[in-house]
């Protein structure tokens, strides 16, 4: 088995030792709190990493994109809800097919992408689970609480498509810079779960589904007592940004990038031989504050990543320290799920010991997709 430093660089690495424990550890959570998992696939996109989250309790995937459904369906998985809505013909066929070898739940925040599947399943005679996202403060998708009704009502209008629950999802916490920002934002999205609910049950409108998830906060959602399901995603690898507001710390994230200092411009200056292509230029999704460059170097707290190219990257070391040209670092980016899109595999290690490599299958496939282009 190789070790660690005999590989190539640029890789991306992940510690399976961390990754399971990760793993496992929001298993138990949903399992002690009585709440169904759902992860989001989109951080790994890989089938295999999947298969190790039904493990430790998943009973359904959230995707973002019918790709990830797709490679999930493939690979075996039966349980699928889409996050957003789809809309236009050609990507609405793909999710009926899928619903046909799948059970696919679907979300919407309109009318109008509802619609067109109304549309599509009557010609199919086919009828679809959906779910109607709720506006908890992200501003991205979904309907406010006190707006809930009325959409859930035009909704019904549609035969074709069954009405399961709500769901949301409180993206804002990336922008948190402080513990009572996060509490905020949690309290937040419990609230506009519970008040939406509350207004669907006023109407006699059963609610079945109530899901919600990020890493920040799905510790304290999943003690409450509407919410039925949590969809957490980045936390099988963890990242600079989770570290940065401290839900865990820097030894819990699992993912990283290995690459060796190709260069010593300045005594203190260092270049690498991986940039934006392996990091991304990510501050968080809604930009962090507390970051300090582009990711944390395992073991050198003394180094930080100062600015990024293509294919390079320059370190800036702010204390002395013993790094040199020909040395390989390991660098945990800020956001993992950006960087682990970047690669089509990634190397498990075992105490920087080799042991398998993992498919990251489920991105957007050029050679999979040329018969639906052609
Ligand atoms: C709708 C939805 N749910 C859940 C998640 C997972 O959030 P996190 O990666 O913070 O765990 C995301 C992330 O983009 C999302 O868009």
């Amino acid at each position: 088995m190789k070790k660690l430093a005999e590989l190539m660089t640029p890789n991306f690495l992940i510690d399976l030792d961390k990754m399971e424990r990760n793993i496992q550890d929001m298993g138990a959570l949903c399992e002690s709190n009585g709440k169904k998992l759902c992860p989001m696939v989109k951080t790994h996109k890989s089938s295999e990493l999947a298969k190790l989250q039904v493990q430790y309790g998943a009973t359904s995937f959230l995707v973002g994109t019918v790709a990830e459904a797709e490679q999930l369906v493939k690979s075996g998985h039966k349980e699928i809800v889409f996050a957003y809505p789809i809309a236009a013909e050609e990507n609405i066929m793909r999710v009926i097919e899928l619903a046909q070898k799948s059970h696919v739940t679907l979300s919407f925040d309109g009318v109008d992408a509802a619609g067109q599947f109304e549309e599509q399943l009557i010609k199919k005679h086919i009828v679809l689970d959906y779910l109607i996202i709720i506006d908890c403060g992200l501003h991205r998708f979904g309907v406010l609480p006190e707006n809930i009704v009325e959409l859930a009502q035009q909704l019904k209008q549609l035969g074709h498509l069954n009405f399961k629950g709500i769901a949301t999802h409180p993206g804002q916490v990336y922008g948190a810079s402080n513990r009572a920002e996060v509490e905020a934002v949690e309290k937040a999205e419990i609230h506009a779960l519970e008040e939406a609910k509350r207004r669907l049950n006023r109407e006699k409108i059963e609610v079945e589904i109530v899901a919600t998830g990020s890493t920040p906060t799905v510790a304290a959602i999943a003690k409450n007592q509407t919410i039925t399901t949590v969809r957490p995603g980045n936390y099988i690898f963890y990242d600079a940004i989770q570290v940065a507001l401290h839900v865990v710390p820097w030894q819990r994230c699992s993912l990283t990038v290995l690459t060796t200092v190709i260069s010593q411009p300045s005594k203190d200056v260092f270049m690498v031989d991986a940039g934006t292509k392996c990091f991304g230029l990510d501050k968080g999704a809604h930009s962090v504050a507390l970051l300090s460059g582009y990711g944390i170097v395992k073991d050198h707290p003394e180094l930080i990543v100062e600015s990024l190219s293509e294919e390079v990257g320059k370190i800036r070391a702010i204390g002395s320290t013993n790094l040199k040209v020909g040395q390989k670092i390991e660098v945990i980016p800020n956001h993992a799920c950006s960087s682990a899109n970047m690669t089509s595999f990634f190397i498990g290690h075992r105490k920087g010991l080799v042991e398998r490599m993992i498919a990251v299958d489920a991105r957007r496939n050029a050679f999979r997709e040329t018969s639906l282009i052609l």
